[in-house]
Parts: C-alpha cells; structure tokens; sequence
C-alpha cells in the first residue's frame, strides 16, 4: 500500500494546498445511473449481496472512475452497515429504500447494543477497502465513510426512512438519557469502524450526517455535533487515523459551518442551499469545502450543467481547498453523458479559473 498516488488533487485540496485545477468526485457516483452498475447489482441478486461481497463491491466502485475523470474513488458501501452488523436485520426492498427487521425502540433494545467487530461481521468492508486500493494502483485516492450516528439512529430506531424520523426526535424529548446511550455506542462503533477502514488502506474518511439538518441549533449541538466531535478525536488519537484528512457533511446544516470546522476536521461538506463564499467565510481559512452544485441540475441540459457547475466555481473563487462535488448524492434518472459534461467542465473551468 505504499504506491505513489498518480492523481493527488484531491488530497492536496482538502490540505488546502494549491492544485492544478479543481478536483472533482460525485457522491453515490458508482450507483443505478449507470447501466453497468445496474447489471452488477443484478448478478448479485441485491444490494446488501453486491456490498457484502468485496469483489462485487470493488468492482462498482472502479466502474465510474473507467468512465470518467474523477479525482478520487470511493468505497462502495453503505451507512448501514454497522446497525445491520449489530443485528437489526437490514433489507432494500427493490426500489424501495431500507427497512430494518429488528428497530431499537426501548432500554432494553439499546442495552443490548454492542460494538460490532471489525474483524468479524464487518471483516467485507475491510476486505473491499484492501481489494479496492490494490485494484486502484494509485490512480486516485479512496474515500472510506461512515454514517454519523444521529443519522444511523434515525434509521435504527425508526427502522426505515422517513420524512421527519419522529420517532428518535421523541427519544430525545422524552427519554434523553437513553437516546445519549444509543449516540454513544454508535460513536464508538462509528470510530472503531473508520480506523479500521484507515488500517486496510482508506485515504481520506467521510462522515454522512445526512439527517443533521432536521434538528434545531441546540438539539443538532446536542445530539448530532459533539458525536461527531467525538469521533474526530478519537480519530485523531489513533497513530494511523490521525493522518488521514475526515470531511463531515450534515445535509441541511449550513448555519452551523463555522461550530463543525471547529472539531478538528479536515473539510466540509456544503449543500446545494448554501453559497460557496458565505461558506468560506463562515469557516474563515480552517477547513476545506466540498460542494456544492444542486443534484437537480444533473436532469437539465448540458448548458445548463456547464453554466451551474461555473457559477459553483465562481463562489469559492481563486482559492485552495475547494473539492467539487454535488450537494446531495446523483440520482437514478439521471444520463450518465451528463456526467462526463460536469466532470469535464470543472477540470477545464479550474484551471481557467487558476490562470
Ligand atoms: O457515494 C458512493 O458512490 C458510495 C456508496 C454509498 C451508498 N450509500 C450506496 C448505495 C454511500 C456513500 C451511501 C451512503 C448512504 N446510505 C447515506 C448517506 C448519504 C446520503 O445519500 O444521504 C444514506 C442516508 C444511506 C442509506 C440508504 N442506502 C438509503 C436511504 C438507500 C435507498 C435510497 C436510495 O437512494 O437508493 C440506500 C441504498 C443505496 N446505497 C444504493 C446505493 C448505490 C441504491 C440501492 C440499490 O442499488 O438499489
């Protein structure tokens, strides 16, 4: 694992170091857009067959990165993983989204939580990490992720998803103790689970906070932030982890930029309902920012996709530390082509931009 990255923009952004152009990859970038991705998942028979098995799982993840000029890859997999390791019976009903057998509602439930075993029921994931970056040869760097884990106990104890995930709200309310409990097994889980993605050839980790933005100011502090907070101090504690740089993402959470690059965080994630240069200056120089084009424009016309992706540029301006991406993960229905035009126009309206 000590191959020379050929492609180290990515890297080199989110250390706010100067780069040739703007570095671009596309969350759920290996996914149902793409036919090839499609017929893979169908040979696997589902989508917890095609994660589970690191061949499978590895080829996913390359099929974008054959098709595109992306920056960098990453691990095809799920947030789920961890509460389906803990035993709750995870299943994706076809096009529908997850559902868990077995939800945490109660004390007894969440008494019975243990740390999942890295080595042991979620041994796939690091066998994928390990498969992927020696199938990589150094191309570009892997992102390795996790879900944080208010967003992980959104799901557990509402046991699919939802619009409002009121029934954890209503454990925050009613029974804040116990919703604590949960929170903090899943932060130790979620830190055990991104050191051990570190260890097996992770180049950069990812927390999805994608439910942060339901919660109020104090709440998201409360329940969702100083988690997070959590788990970047436990990453930096650890001798391999504290190299890697981690991006934290919570969808929705635009005012709280400047409290989360206060963790100890590498880069934000910035969705599409924000301004890239009220963004930055929110952040004042402490942290990178990956964003942040709205997913919907991938539906309209190539101009239209030329246009938007510039004005994204625009915002952050002539600076380090921009990582391009969308502001929410690609959607099905939408033309792989349309794919390349983004790529193709961030790379050469980045290197525009630096001349
Ligand atoms: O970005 C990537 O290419 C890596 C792979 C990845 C997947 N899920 C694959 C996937 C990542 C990073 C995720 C994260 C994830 N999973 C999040 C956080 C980011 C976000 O999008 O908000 C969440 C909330 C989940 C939970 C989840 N997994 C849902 C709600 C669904 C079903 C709805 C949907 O969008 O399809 C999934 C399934 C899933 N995870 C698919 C993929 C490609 C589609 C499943 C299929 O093939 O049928």
């Amino acid at each position: 694992m000590t191959d020379v990255l050929k492609n180290d923009r990515f890297l080199r952004a989110l250390r706010r170091e100067p780069t040739d152009t703007t570095p671009i990859w596309v969350m759920r970038q290996a996914g149902r857009y793409l036919p090839e991705y499609r017929a893979t998942r169908e040979r696997a028979g589902s989508f917890m067959g095609l994660a589970q098995n690191p061949e499978y799982a590895c080829e996913v993840t390359l099929q974008p990165l054959e098709r595109f000029e992306l920056d960098a890859a990453i691990l095809f997999s799920d947030i789920l993983t961890i509460p389906d390791a803990m035993g709750l019976g995870l299943s994706f009903a076809h096009g529908e989204g997850p559902q868990f057998a077995r939800p945490v509602r109660n004390a007894a439930d969440i008494t019975k939580l243990a740390v999942p075993d890295m080595d042991g029921e979620l041994r796939y994931v690091m066998d994928a990490v390990r498969l992927i970056r020696q199938e990589l040869h150094g191309r570009v760097p892997l992102i390795g992720f996790s879900g944080s884990p208010w967003t992980l106990a959104c799901y557990m104890v509402e046991g699919a998803g939802s619009r409002d995930f009121a029934t954890l709200k209503t454990m925050c309310w009613n029974e804040p103790k116990l919703a604590h409990q949960l929170l903090d097994t899943l932060a130790q889980s979620v830190a055990a689970y991104l050191i051990a993605q570190a260890a097996a050839g992770a180049q950069a980790l990812m927390i999805f906070d994608t439910w942060g933005g339901l919660l109020g100011p104090a709440p998201f502090r409360e329940f969702s932030l100083r988690y997070m907070a959590q788990i970047v101090a436990a990453l930096k504690a650890d001798t391999h982890a504290r190299e890697l740089p981690v991006i934290l993402f919570s969808k929705g959470a635009g005012q709280h930029l400047a409290e989360m690059a206060d963790t100890g965080c590498a880069a934000l994630g910035v969705d599409w309902t924000m301004n890239l240069a009220d963004a930055r200056r929110a952040v004042a120089g402490k942290v990178a920012l990956q964003g942040n084009l709205d997913p919907a424009v991938m539906r309209a016309s190539p101009e239209v996709i030329r246009r938007e992706a510039r004005a994204v540029l625009d915002s952050y301006g002539n600076h380090p530390g921009h990582m391009f991406n969308l502001g929410h993960g690609i959607t099905p229905e939408v033309d792989p082509e349309h794919v390349k035009v983004l790529v193709d126009e961030v790379h050469a309206y980045g290197r525009a931009l630096r001349s």
